[in-house]
This record gives C-alpha cells, structure tokens and sequence, in this order.
C-alpha cells in the first residue's frame, strides 16, 4: 500500500506555460469533446429480465461495509430506463461523443457465450442508436470493472481461462454492436483495477492477495486485451473499420528533488509503464526497472520466482503494438522521492519510490483529487516524445463535490476544467501533441466505487432520494455548452462576465 506525503514544501512544477496568447485557447476543429460513464456506475436495473449477476452486484450486496455509505448500483441513477434523457442532456452540451461501458453480464447472463441475452443487446443498440440520431458518437467500454460474478468466483482476473471468456464475450459484442461503433476500448484502468480488486479488498472481487493478484491480474489482463486487438483485425476490421484502444489511469509525477530527477519516471514505469510497456514500446514487454525490482524483493521475500509472472517471447510479440491510439484517464499529479535500496527488505514497495503532495494544491472531494493542471501537460509531452507522438484519446478527466451538497454553482469543478483543458489545448496548439478527444467524466453523478454515492463527479446533479432520479444541470452545463459551442475556452470570469 502507497503512503502518501502531504508536504508544505514550495516547489517549482517544470512547466508554468504561458499562454495568455489567446490562439493557444482555440479548440482544434478536430478535437473530439464529450463525456463519460459506465454500466455499473449508472445503469441499475440489476435484476432486469435474465441479466446475471455480476462482480460488483455481488460485492456491494455481501459487503455492504466495504462501501463508504453501505450503497450499491441496485437502482444508481436508473439509465437502464432513462438512456433517452440522458443522450438528451448530452445532446444539450453539445458533446461530440459519449463514452460508455457494456455490462457483460446484462448481455450473457451465464458469464459464457453460450447464452446470449436478446434483451441485453437490444438495451445497448437502443442506447446507441438513441446517439446516432442526436449525432453523439459512441465510444464503447468493453471493461469497466464489472465481470460476470461467475467469473469472479473463478479468480476474475487472476484465472487465465478469462482471457478466453473476454475474447469470447468481445466477439459478440462486436458482431452484434459493432457496425453501429466505430471508437473501442477493451479495458479501463487495468493498472487501478488489478491494484483495487485483487491485491486490496476496495474493489469487487476484492481477493486482497497484496503483492501478488495485481501482477496475476495484470498479465492476464495484457494478453486479453491483446488477444481482443487481435480478433477484431482478423474477424471484425475488414467490414466495421473501428479502432481499438486500451485506457490507462495516469498521474503525472515530478521529480522532488533535483540530483534525482529519474524518480518521475520510475514512477510512471510503474504506475503506466506496467500496461503502456508491453503494448506501446519498441522492444515490448515490462519495463526493465519494474522487471528487476520485483524480481529483486521476490528474491528477497523467499519466493523461488519472481511474483511478476514472465511473458513467453511469443506472448511478448503478440501483445506488442496492439493500439489504434494511446487512451488515458487523468486526473492529478505527485511528487516523487528515491527511497534507497534495502539488502534486507529491498525495494520500498517494489517501486523504490515514495508519493507526496503539496498542501498548498487545491483539492476535490476525493481524497487523492489534488488540483496539478500542469501535470495533464507534462504527460501529453511524455507520451508524445516517449511514444512516438501516437493519437491520444483522453478518455477520463473531472472533478469531485461531497454527496451531502447539491452543489449546483460548481464553480470548482469549471476552474478545474478550464486549468486542464488549457493547459491540454498548449500542449495541442503550441506543442504539437496529437490529441483526437478529451473526455469529462462524468455527464451524470454516479456510483463512485468504494465511495458509493459520497462523491459526485456528475456536470448535471442527480437526486439519488428520489424514484425518479431527478437530473439538474449543474453550473458546469452553461459553461461547457459555451466553450464547444464557440471553440474557445474560456474561464469562469470570462464567462460570468458575458453570460450571468
Ligand atoms: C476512474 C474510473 C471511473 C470513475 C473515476 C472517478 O478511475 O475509471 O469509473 O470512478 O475514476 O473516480
């Protein structure tokens, strides 16, 4: 488990851009802006017709005390019933896409393909042909933390028969969905989810295996997400002409100290490098500095292998290059600091590195959302000039209230959006990266997780006390309508100025 610092200590972040220059505010015309969610964060209807039950339905139902508030996506905010509405508020902002996830389970509820739900697949196609009509194009998730609880009861990710599930499972998806979808992403955050699920108890399954499901979870992870790229050139390509991704959470991380400026990196190798590594790189496979120190603690430990499982040659060449672009989810930034290598215990947390904060950063509601826009920058240049300026989706990026407060007047939640999203459109405009989409999360409040309805990511507020789920566009709404309509961002200023 990470430890994280809060320091008082000033330091200067790299970047600091000036870009008073008012081009560099321009929203290229295309630049792809919409929204996100996911199936089990907003969809309910968890028992609907012969849905199965899935991770997170059993999860939040046996272990109510794992979640802040004891909630659960029972009912959440009931887009299984009010998917019109909700492509209408969408619509309303002006969103040139929407991103969301398929429930594997509401589409075969055995967990297997031998079952397919005609129900389940009509839920999604009215869904996105419900967008085609108001002109949203659908970005589609095919993981987004839930898996047939079947599965899960199997290991989840850490059983390598899902690999074969997935790939089975996509295929449906795709020859059912797949002419209406032309944007994919296989799986969302393997690196939080294999952390959260396998190696702690935060997320469904919550096998709390530390130092061992994460690497289990991740590697089977790596080859299904291959394995899915794979399919789709050989079966799919041809007639539907889609693209494929993966999407990685990724902070960006600076360096503490000045005499070890690596310590960044090293954090990135291992929070990103862990999925990016083996798929985007030349060479493929783990990165090298991951690879030693795990090997170097599990040796250590006692283990006769390392607890990082070791691809074949072949696996390393069949996972390598499996991306139409790089997808990322980002959200805040860290400071990092060397800890020096141990002969007795080793590597400080098989990374050898130790987070902090700055206090004097401005915080959301979530308790690891600190507010570092310089951050979304410095990784945009990272992944250009690291990975060979690829297309980058930006699949996730927002800002947290606290659930006890309607927050209608979310004026945070604009400063937040305005700082990253300038600091995105210099890193576009003045710096040449190859941005195709940025994408806020979340159109709706939803199910935050472990953090149940405590936390509320939503543009519009939704009423969780009432049966109808009540929607009310947020602050946010106005402002954001605004800058996709004139392609120019503007500040909350600017904008008070001229619209309140
Ligand atoms: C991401 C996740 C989303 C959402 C968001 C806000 O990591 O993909 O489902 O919960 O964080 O915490």
């Amino acid at each position: 488990m990470k430890i994280i610092i809060v320091t008082t200590c000033l330091i200067i972040l790299p970047c600091l851009i000036k870009c008073e220059d008012k081009s560099f505010l321009k929203i290229p015309n295309n630049l792809k802006i919409g929204a996100a969610t996911s199936a089990y964060q907003i969809e309910g209807g968890w028992n609907t017709s012969d849905k199965g039950q899935s991770n997170w339905d059993d999860f939040t139902h046996s272990k109510s005390h794992l979640i802040l508030d004891g909630s659960n996506g029972d009912i959440a905010c009931d887009s299984f019933n009010k998917y019109k509405e909700d492509v209408q508020l969408l619509k309303n902002v002006g969103f040139n896409h929407y991103r969301l996830s398929i429930n594997w389970a509401r589409i075969l509820p055995t967990g297997f393909a031998n079952k397919i739900s005609k129900e389940g697949i009509q839920y999604y196609k009215n869904v996105i042909d419900e967008l085609h009509s108001q002109g949203i194009e659908p970005f589609v998730t095919l993981f987004h933390w839930d898996i047939p609880n079947v599965i899960a009861k199997m290991g989840g990710w850490t059983n390598e028969l899902i690999v074969d599930y997935f790939t089975d499972y996509a295929r449906v998806v795709f020859r059912e969905l797949g002419p209406k979808v032309k944007v994919w992403i296989t799986l969302n955050e393997p690196n939080v989810d294999c952390s959260e699920a396998y190696d702690k108890e935060t997320h469904a399954p919550g096998l709390n295996m530390p130092g061992i499901g994460s690497y289990m979870c991740g590697h089977n992870m790596l080859k299904a997400h291959a394995r899915v790229y794979r399919m789709y050139q050989e079966e799919f390509k041809k007639t539907q002409n889609g693209i494929l991704g993966i999407s990685i959470s990724s902070s960006y991380w600076f360096s503490k100290n000045k005499n070890e400026p690596e310590s960044g990196d090293i954090a990135f190798q291992n929070g990103c490098g862990w999925f990016l590594n083996p798929i985007f790189s030349k060479d493929g496979d783990y990165p090298p500095i991951m690879r030693k120190r795990i090997d170097e603690n599990s040796k250590l430990e006692g283990h006769p292998k390392s607890r990082l499982p070791v691809f074949s040659p072949e696996w390393i060449e069949y996972i390598k290059g499996t991306f139409d672009y790089f997808g990322v989810n980002h959200y805040s930034s860290r400071y990092t600091e060397n800890v020096p290598y141990n002969n007795i215990t080793g590597w400080y947390d098989d990374t050898g590195i130790i987070e902090s904060v700055n206090q004097s950063w401005p915080r959301g509601a979530s308790s690891w959302l600190y507010v570092v826009p310089e951050g979304i920058g410095e990784l945009l240049r990272k992944i250009k000039n690291d990975y060979n300026n690829p297309p980058i989706y930006i699949l996730e990026n927002g800002y947290s209230n606290y659930g006890n407060e309607t927050n209608i007047n979310d004026i945070n939640r604009i400063d937040y959006l305005y700082s990253y999203m300038k600091e995105m459109l210099v890193a576009i405009n003045r710096d040449g990266c190859n941005v195709k989409a940025y994408t806020v999360w979340s159109v709706l409040d939803n199910f935050e997780w472990s953090k149940g309805y405590t936390e509320r990511f939503g543009i519009y507020h939704v009423d969780f006390n009432h049966e109808n789920r009540t929607r009310t566009p947020r602050l946010s709404v106005a402002w954001l309508t605004e800058v996709i309509r004139s392609k120019q961002l503007i500040s909350f200023d600017e904008f008070k100025a001229k619209f309140m």
